[in-house]
């Protein structure tokens, strides 16, 4: 593909980082608080998004599972989450034996109808994972004024989010707990990496435990835990991908204007940004009904257009539930996602519009 959908963007200072830890040689720390590498991205991550802890794990789906360990999560319990998702949400509560309940989503932007949430909890409910899809921020006022007046907590699945922000705030910080990923397509990478952020110090003492197989000290494990560690190189490469994020966020907003001034008298529905919302444009979805050829055609002409999700989780072999999710249904047949990532230039983008227009006037 000539332009692909999403690509890690390295250079030579996270080349020249993994080098000098291969020199010195620590790889790793099992310490309760970790190695100096993932120190000092934890600094950077939690003052990024304006929180008083990160935790470094070793991938996204890393952070959710140990966000529900952290929150006590168990069998017996459900846990709401959208179906259209990556199925990481899904399969992080069913490590913790619990059940995840599919809420649909709004067609706005993507993510969790509040009111479907209303509906869909019970006596069992202990947890709403909304998830900031393609880094439109959730209608988070409507879910945490739903989930006080249950006592429900909130854990964010902010993987595709990092960035985002409603009322100036980061996706991730509205709740107890927000998750990153920070696997090579998102917008910073660390190869494989997650991260988890909280304000609380019991939450953020409790995920110190739990990434290091919940021991305090060193064998005397005090809580459930695996190893959810993150390599020293792979700190180092988060570390110096974070400092250049707000500079790759600024070229994705601007590629993203700029496609939008050029299909925005398409007959197709492209992303807006709510008033009061910052969107990081991790993925830049439009929908169509004309969705499977403008794809193919898109995919010819070497442009990387891609469909996030075609198949909701609720529809998947392993957890295929017989129930009706409309908005969802339709989102999986009509959205189509457009490469903006940093390094697709203003003519690339020229091309894409272009090419897209082509196809919906034949
Ligand atoms: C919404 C969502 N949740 C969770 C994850 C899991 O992250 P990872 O792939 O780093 O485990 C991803 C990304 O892959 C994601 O997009």
């Amino acid at each position: 593909m000539k332009i692909p959908i999403n690509v890690p963007f390295v250079g030579k200072e996270e080349i020249s980082a993994v080098v000098s830890i291969l020199k010195e040689g620590t790889l790793t720390s099992a310490a309760n608080e970790g190695g100096k590498n993932v120190r000092e991205f934890e600094k950077l991550a939690s003052s990024f998004v304006k929180s008083k802890y990160a935790i470094a794990v070793n991938s996204g789906t890393a952070a959710l599972q140990a966000a529900l360990y952290a929150l006590d999560i168990k069998k017996g319990d459900e846990v709401l989450i959208p179906s259209f998702t990556f199925v990481a949400t899904a399969n992080a509560v069913m490590s913790t034996g619990a059940k995840p309940v599919f809420v649909d989503i709004l067609k706005d932007n993507y993510t969790m109808d509040p009111k479907d949430m209303k509906n869909k909890i019970s006596k069992k409910t202990k947890a709403i994972m909304p998830v900031h899809l393609y880094g439109n921020v959730a209608f988070l006022d409507k879910i945490l004024e739903i989930s006080k007046k249950y006592n429900i907590r909130i854990i964010e699945d902010s993987a595709q989010s990092l960035g985002s922000t409603f009322k100036g705030k980061h996706t991730g910080t509205f709740s107890d707990l927000g998750c990153y990923s920070m696997y090579p397509a998102k917008v910073m990478t660390a190869g494989e990496g997650g991260f988890i952020v909280t304000n609380n110090k019991k939450l953020h003492d409790k995920l110190l435990m739990i990434r290091n197989h919940g021991m305090l000290h060193g064998y005397d494990t005090r809580t459930f835990g695996l190893n959810l560690r993150l390599p020293e190189i792979s700190a180092a490469i988060a570390t110096m991908q974070m400092k250049k994020l707000p500079k790759f966020l600024k070229i994705r907003k601007k590629n993203a204007n700029l496609l939008s001034q050029l299909i925005s008298d398409l007959k197709i529905k492209i992303p807006i940004e709510r008033k009061n919302e910052s969107v990081n444009w991790y993925l830049y979805t439009i929908s169509t009904s004309k969705r499977n050829k403008i794809l193919n055609k898109l995919n010819s002409k070497g442009i990387g257009a891609a469909s996030y999700y075609t198949t909701p989780v609720h529809k998947t072999p392993f957890y295929k539930q017989k129930i009706s999710l409309p908005v969802t249904d339709w989102a999986s047949s009509h959205v189509l996602s457009l490469p903006i990532h940093p390094r697709v230039t203003s003519k690339n983008i020229e091309f894409i519009a272009k090419t897209l227009g082509d196809i919906l006037n034949e």
